[in-house]
């Protein structure tokens, strides 16, 4: 049975945790010395879109998973990301933790258990970018009452085994109630298309599941096996954002991320249309 906390207004997320300990190995050779995360879309790494959308969203610390090798996104941090307009240091912090080694997602946000206390916190993946009129995350937090939650999108069937898919129990127009959830199903074993993407609000319960969690997939911790493991306690929400999401990750998504930004921009909309125009038929 689905048991739901019952909350009158919306609840507040004061955190939020970027996991930037991935290798990128889609990235090779680059992310071998560059943090997938500070790949660029035009002028602004990756994760200063993503820190962008927490700041929008009335976050105020800022939690970074790293490991060996991305030193360069703390360097960002302190040049860039802290001299921001919104950002306040009186008000906001900047904490980084190691994952020694990288051992999946859920693995990542447990490295971060000794810095959220017990409260509900954001989870921000960096590398899935997300336009948005506002903030992807703020939005998320408006519609927050207490359960797991996670942003998911409608992938074509032949994706589904890229993601974690959920299934329907409840449909609604912004949300859905997930009856279970599956990492990477193959296209015959899928019960939905709908693919859970990189942002979560998540209870601190959360924890304590990662901690007992066997590898699974790719033989990493993943979490969604844990948010599997809690629909029976705190329910699980599929969120349905407004926007465009760009999978980052991937170099077809990065470019498309690219050509979508510039598209926007004026002068660089005039470069992409003039560069098409001289491409030969
Ligand atoms: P991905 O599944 O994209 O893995 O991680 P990856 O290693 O970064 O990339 P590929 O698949 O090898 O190309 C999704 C998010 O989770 C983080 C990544 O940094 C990314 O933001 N992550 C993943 C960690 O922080 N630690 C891990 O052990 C794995």
């Amino acid at each position: 049975m689905v048991v739901f906390m019952h909350m009158e207004a919306p609840m507040k997320i004061r955190k939020v945790i970027f996991p930037v300990g991935g290798l990128g190995t889609r990235f090779y050779p680059i992310t071998k010395v560059i943090p997938k995360e500070m790949l660029g879309i035009l002028d602004k790494p990756l994760i200063q879109y993503a820190f962008e959308e927490a700041l929008g969203a009335g976050i105020k610390q800022f939690i970074f998973v790293t490991r060996h090798g991305k030193t360069s996104i703390e360097d960002y941090c302190d040049h860039v990301l802290t001299h921001m307009e919104r950002f306040d240091s009186s008000k906001c912090s900047f904490c980084y933790v190691r994952q020694g080694e990288p051992r999946g997602l859920g693995h990542a946000v447990l490295c971060a258990r000794h810095l959220v206390d017990n409260e509900p916190f954001a989870v921000i993946s960096a590398d899935d970018y997300i336009s948005h009129s506002s903030s992807c995350i703020g939005e998320m937090i408006k519609h927050y009452h207490g359960s797991n939650m996670a942003a998911i999108m409608n992938v074509p069937k032949k994706d589904v085994s890229k993601y974690g898919i959920m299934d329907v129990e409840k449909e609604n127009d912004k949300t859905i109630i997930a009856r279970s959830v599956d990492e990477k199903p193959s296209v015959e074993k899928a019960k939905s298309t709908h693919a859970i993407v990189g942002r979560y609000i998540l209870t601190h319960e959360i924890f304590d599941v990662l901690k007992n969690l066997k590898p699974g997939v790719k033989n990493e911790i993943q979490l969604t096996d844990a948010l599997l493991q809690m629909i029976p306690t705190h329910g699980l929400v599929g969120f349905k954002f407004e926007g465009k999401r760009f999978d980052c990750g991937s170099q077809e998504g990065l470019l498309e991320a690219i050509l979508h930004v510039s598209s926007n921009d004026k002068k660089l909309a005039g470069v992409i249309k003039k560069f098409y125009e001289n491409i030969p038929p």
